[in-house]
């Protein structure tokens, strides 16, 4: 049986423009297989492009749990709202057929001050 999971996801805001998400993805596969994570800012007008990270997975790796680190810079363009949202979108071959899926991290208020 093949699964695709996302087991955690935690980001880290730091000046309100940069973010810093990480987290593990598992499948349960016995070939080799890729994935592409994509950090996105989400806006009503469209997504917004931070930054992207590819990763391929060796068969035999003994555990399941692959953990992915992304982080990118929000560029200030003057459209924004009162929130950012801050997506991931994940792209495998885990099953066999590419496939892919948004997830929500979080939507951060751009009035708030976050600092690590
Ligand atoms: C992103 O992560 C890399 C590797 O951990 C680090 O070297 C870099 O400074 C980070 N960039 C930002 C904008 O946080
Ligand atoms: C994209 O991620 C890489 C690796 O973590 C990092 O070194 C780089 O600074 C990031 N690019 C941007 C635009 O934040
Ligand atoms: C996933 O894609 C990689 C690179 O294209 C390929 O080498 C691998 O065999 C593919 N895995 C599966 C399960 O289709």
């Amino acid at each position: 049986m093949k699964v695709f999971i996302v087991s955690f996801v935690i980001l880290t805001v730091a000046l309100a423009t940069e973010f810093d998400v990480s987290g593990s993805i598992s499948c349960d596969s016995k070939k080799k297989w890729c994935y592409t994570v994509e950090l996105l800012e989400s806006d009503y007008l469209d997504n917004d492009y931070m930054n992207h990270s590819t990763k391929c997975v060796e068969p035999g790796t003994e555990s399941y749990q692959e953990s992915y680190h992304i982080n990118g810079t929000q560029k200030d363009d003057g459209l924004w709202d009162y929130y950012f949202e801050i997506f991931v979108d994940f792209s495998h071959n885990c099953t066999g057929i590419q496939e892919s899926f948004y997830h929500e991290v979080a939507i951060v208020p751009i009035t708030e001050k976050y600092v690590t």
